[in-house]
């Protein structure tokens, strides 16, 4: 089984946006991403660390917004509306979850939609779905970079997607029916019946259900390429940590079946960051009234 490597083709992209973002500078274009984190979820914290990192490697400028776990929606928009008004500002990220007492809904409708990079505004999303995107999700289109940059056409190919959540399965879902990807996609979630059989069909499987190692050979047909989101936390007091990182994808177990697969980490996990970085470019692009910066 061949191993689809994401840092690698990450590495491959993220030196085409760094040439990127020093011919912008010659433009006087300095792309900016604002982050904000609310409350105190590790996992959150080491995201938001690791983006910040990245913009730093990439000449983005980056500004970070830290609030603590009791504040309140109000507060949290009013940042948003600051952010939203800063014409510096290209980019604005809210880290999710957020604590209960906020509202992640209204939170993501108030990102304006030009700077709202993770494409989760309903307005984005709607683009998406229309065919005319104005951006793409981070997560699905780095899925969709790695199979294209590794010589996996979609076109005319049965995908089969596990799991229809709003950041990952069912843009993913979208854009892969669409002109140009032109695959034939089934969104199967936890109410669907005969779901082995439903995957055997597929030529491309992706898993992104959020169960560790749910997808076993059973679900595989022979020759196809499986992709792996998931990244789940299990108990391992055998690291220092204490636990390790996991998908859904049942790695050793499918290596006979498929052609090839993502690994976990080392997948989709890095391309999440890296067409972050994409949409951060092009949204300094938008706002400076310049055509989408292709790869
Ligand atoms: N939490 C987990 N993944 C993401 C992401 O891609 N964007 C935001 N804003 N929050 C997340």
């Amino acid at each position: 089984m061949e191993e689809l490597s994401g840092t690698k083709i990450s590495k491959e992209i993220l030196q085409e946006l760094k040439q990127e973002v020093e011919s912008l500078a010659t433009q006087n274009i300095h792309p900016c991403l604002a982050v904000i984190l609310v409350g105190d979820d590790p996992a959150s914290a080491i995201y938001v660390k690791n983006k910040k990192k990245k913009c730093d490697q990439l000449g983005i400028k980056s500004v970070e917004t830290v609030l603590p776990q009791d504040t309140t929606q109000e507060e949290l928009l009013k940042v948003i509306d600051k952010y939203n008004e800063d014409p510096t500002v290209h980019g604005i990220l809210c880290q999710v979850p957020l604590p209960p007492q906020c509202d992640e809904e209204q939170v993501i409708r108030r990102i304006k939609g030009q700077k709202d990079v993770d494409c989760f505004n309903p307005c984005n999303v709607g683009l998406l779905a229309a065919g005319t995107p104005r951006y793409m999700p981070c997560t699905p289109y780095g899925i969709l970079q790695i199979l294209k940059r590794s010589g996996h056409d979609t076109k005319g190919k049965c995908c089969v997607v596990l799991g229809r959540s709003n950041i990952v399965g069912r843009p993913l879902s979208i854009m892969m029916s669409l002109k140009g990807w032109d695959a034939t996609v089934t969104l199967c979630h936890s109410k669907t019946s005969n779901l082995e059989k439903v995957c055997m069909r597929a030529d491309i499987l992706v898993a992104a259900i959020g169960i560790p190692h749910f997808v076993k050979k059973e679900h595989v047909k022979q020759g196809a390429i499986v992709i792996d989101v998931g990244i789940n936390r299990i108990d391992d007091p055998t690291s220092k940590k204490g636990f390790k990182l996991v998908g859904d994808v049942d790695y050793e177990n499918i290596s006979d079946v498929a052609h090839a697969a993502t690994p976990v980490p080392g997948g989709v996990g890095p391309m999440t960051i890296t067409m972050l970085m994409y949409n951060t470019i092009n949204a300094a692009r938008l706002q400076s009234n310049l055509p989408k910066f292709e790869i």
